[in-house]
């Protein structure tokens, strides 16, 4: 089996081009955006909170698991980002896309719930991870990626990861999956 061939999204390729030009360089890879496409679609109408936009590339598999009554709001604080998620997914009402520093997003809203929650930034991972593990409904997924250590991460960071997983272990309201695929991912379900 090859876990790489996988069937791209809508945008997708548009996306990545736009992207490169800019030097954004922190997208979610393939299999992680595959494996959140398969979990959106395992609900009809669902609600999906992405914190961390960047241009859009997961946003490109969230959308293509959403039925036509889904919700995702995603949170970026790039303008420089998100006009390219903008251009793409802008038109789309099933999307609203926010351009705003996450935890003050994450603090004013605090009250919302969600069916899915990818947190792909320091809010919801490192900071406000209670807020935001508070804002999974029941049955609902919290997921995050880039947990397995890697060449370039900054000094001290991986004892913020082994933290954050110590943590997310104590939890006994969350079922919890670690992956050692793709770039590291815990895949969470609220009990
Ligand atoms: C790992 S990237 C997100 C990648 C995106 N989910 C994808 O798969 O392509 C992390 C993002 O967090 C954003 N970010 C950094 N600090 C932030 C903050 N304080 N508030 C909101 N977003 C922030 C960055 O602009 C960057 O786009």
């Amino acid at each position: 089996m090859d876990d790489f061939q996988i069937a791209l999204p809508k945008y997708y390729q548009e996306i990545q081009a736009a992207s490169e030009q800019i030097g954004f360089n922190m997208p979610s890879d393939l299999q992680t955006g595959s494996l959140l496409k398969t979990l959106v679609a395992s609900k009809p109408e669902t609600s999906i909170l992405e914190l961390g936009t960047g241009t859009g590339l997961a946003l490109c598999w969230l959308a293509e698991g959403m039925d036509k009554n889904a919700q995702i709001t995603t949170v970026d604080n790039s303008e420089e980002f998100l006009a390219i998620a903008q251009k793409y997914f802008g038109s789309d009402s099933r999307i609203n896309i926010v351009c705003e520093d996450g935890s003050k997003w994450v603090e004013a809203n605090k009250a919302q719930k969600f069916d899915l929650i990818f947190a792909d930034t320091w809010a919801g991972k490192y900071t406000e991870l209670d807020e935001v593990l508070a804002m999974v409904k029941k049955g609902g997924f919290y997921i995050i990626d880039d947990m397995q250590e890697q060449a370039n991460w900054p000094e001290g960071h991986a004892e913020k990861a082994a933290k954050l997983l110590a943590y997310l272990e104590t939890r006994q309201d969350f079922s919890i999956t670690k992956m050692n695929w793709s770039t590291g991912i815990v895949l969470a379900t609220k009990l």
